[in-house]
């Protein structure tokens, strides 16, 4: 590993808060509303119902934004790399007018509770820009400026940044924001408990039964009985909604740097094509940590993870003149098929179980915006986006990217079975993670860098498909819907809801 790298994976957002510290749930409840999911979608859905006057449940499997909404980029823009002329075209002017104007909307939301709570997490108001790093990609820039002015969004095309390095040009979107994840989602979550609603952490659910009055069950038995449920867990735990087929898991990687102030690139940045680089800055006790991101795939799907982090501390040394990094973590997202997240009821016939997915690594806006539709549908209030975002929508079955992605899934379900099959955990070198065989049985072996060999059952506990070795996160992740366990097998990231068996 190269010196520049720290050598564990650590969210700068979590490494400069406190951490949270709510009760387990031990006795049942019952409330308004439950919320399964402590990330941005749950507190701020949380946050709205409450002040609407209902009585809410959030209950967290590990601790408050410790998910993705701990771990992200935390850039709020409706500017979202490439998607306006992509929407015009597939959608029609009205539903990307819509996508857009609602996105925006989610910003200013986020906005107003900085203001009305005085929430104190370093939120700043920013400009938005998608770069063509050379010509190649110019005119995909200009096709996104004409549609976004065409939708009424802040769009305009410019040469010049801040940034040290010249580029082709980009769409720049005025007046968007950043802010510090986790001091907002804590804040706002400190405003929920008492007066009969409750956050609850340590507390995994394990499946929601019925509806009229719907049944929330924890993993230790307990159980939280609400008129409405809703499923904020980034991948669903639910499996009835089909989401693990609607929508595929994207793992992608950040490292935080400490740069001159002067060489702040002053917004947000990021490039147009597949292999971009996501750039911005964050103050911290008067100084300027530089954050990039990039190297994404698919879930379970690369080996190189220590390379990944390596090429983006690369960029930040050729680029900015970076000497160390003092940060690096990775984090993942939903990618639904259609660009369009899936924010509504969990199938056509659910009344009162709700579920938000597939943000696509733009959910800081599309969480908030989430949560906005959802609580408005709890309080039966009429809302313009229900139908665009309708989470039981049929059309994404069809695209060409999820035909493609499920039989990758069934390569996977296949192919990953002859893994290791030649393998015993003896062959496992210290600090090495593998799949191995014993007595015919698929086994996830790793040897820590004492000598001590963990093993606990390769088969991933939600749909049965074999677990690969991420060696960066010292992780098993699962290359069919996106679920992780640490090594020794406790489920890390949905949608599983029990741990890998344990191996002795
Ligand atoms: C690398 C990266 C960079 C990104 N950068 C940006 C950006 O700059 N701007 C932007 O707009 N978006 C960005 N995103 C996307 C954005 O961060 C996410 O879409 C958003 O944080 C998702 O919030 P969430 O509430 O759905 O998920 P989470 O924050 O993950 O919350 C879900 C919670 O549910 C809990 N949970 C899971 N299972 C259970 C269970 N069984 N019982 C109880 N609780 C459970 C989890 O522990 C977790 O706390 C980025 C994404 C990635 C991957
Ligand atoms: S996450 Fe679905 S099979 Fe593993």
């Amino acid at each position: 590993m190269s010196q520049s790298l720290p050598d564990r994976s650590h969210s700068f957002w979590i490494a400069s808060t406190l951490d949270s510290s709510y009760p387990t749930l031990t006795q049942d409840v019952s409330v308004d509303v439950a919320i399964v999911g402590a990330g941005l979608v749950g507190i701020t859905a949380a946050k709205l119902l409450k002040r609407a006057g209902k009585t809410v449940a959030v209950l967290e499997a590990q601790k408050v934004a410790t998910g993705v909404s701990g771990h992200t980029t935390a850039k709020i823009t409706s500017l979202h790399q490439l998607v306006y002329a992509d929407l015009l075209k597939k959608l029609g002017e009205e539903k990307a007018r819509l996508y857009g104007l609602s996105n925006q909307a989610a910003l200013e939301q986020v906005a107003t509770f900085v203001q009305e709570e005085q929430i104190d997490c370093d939120f700043e108001r920013k400009d938005s820009y998608t770069f063509a790093p050379s010509a190649q990609d110019l005119d995909k820039i200009e096709a996104e400026v004409d549609a976004a002015i065409r939708l009424g969004l802040p769009a305009s095309f410019v040469k010049e940044t801040k940034l040290p390095f010249e580029i082709a040009g980009a769409v720049k979107f005025a007046n968007q924001a950043q802010f510090h994840p986790r001091k907002y989602i804590l804040n706002l979550a400190g405003t929920i408990p008492g007066d009969g609603s409750y956050v609850f952490e340590s507390t995994r659910i394990k499946t929601v039964e019925g509806e009229n009055p719907c049944r929330i069950i924890a993993e230790n038995k307990c159980v939280v009985t609400a008129r409405d449920v809703i499923i904020a867990t980034n991948a669903p735990i639910l499996d009835r909604g089909l989401f693990f087929a609607k929508a595929y898991a994207k793992r992608s990687y950040l490292i935080g740097a400490w740069i001159d102030p002067a060489k702040d690139p002053q917004g947000m940045y990021i490039g147009a094509g597949g292999d971009y680089r996501s750039i911005r800055t964050t103050p911290h006790e008067g100084k300027t940590l530089l954050l990039i991101g990039g190297e994404g795939h698919k879930v379970g799907e690369a080996s190189d993870t220590e390379e990944r982090y390596e090429r983006l501390a690369e960029y930040a040394r050729s680029k900015f003149g970076v000497e160390e990094v003092a940060y690096r973590w990775s984090t993942q997202d939903m990618v639904s098929f259609d660009r369009l997240p899936y924010i509504g009821k969990l199938t056509p016939i659910n009344n009162h179980t709700y579920v938000a997915t597939g943000f696509s690594l733009w959910g800081m806006s599309k969480s908030t915006m989430a949560a906005m539709l959802l609580s408005d549908m709890i309080l039966g209030i009429d809302n313009p986006w229900i139908e665009l975002y309708d989470a039981t929508r049929p059309t994404p079955f069809v695209t060409q990217e999820s035909i493609k992605q499920n039989l990758d899934v069934g390569i996977h379900w296949v192919g990953d079975r002859l893994k290791g099959l030649l393998d015993s955990p003896e062959n496992v070198r210290q600090g090495e993670g593998k799949v191995v065989s014993v007595n015919g049985k698929k086994i996830a072996a790793y040897r820590d860098q004492m000598g001590t060999l963990h093993q606990v059952s390769a088969v991933c506990t939600h749909l049965g498909c074999i677990v690969a070795w991420n060696a960066a996160e010292q992780s098993w992740d699962c290359p069919c819907h996106g679920g992780r366990f640490s090594y020794e097998g406790e489920v890390l990231h949905g949608p599983p809801v029990s741990n890998l068996k344990k191996h002795q």
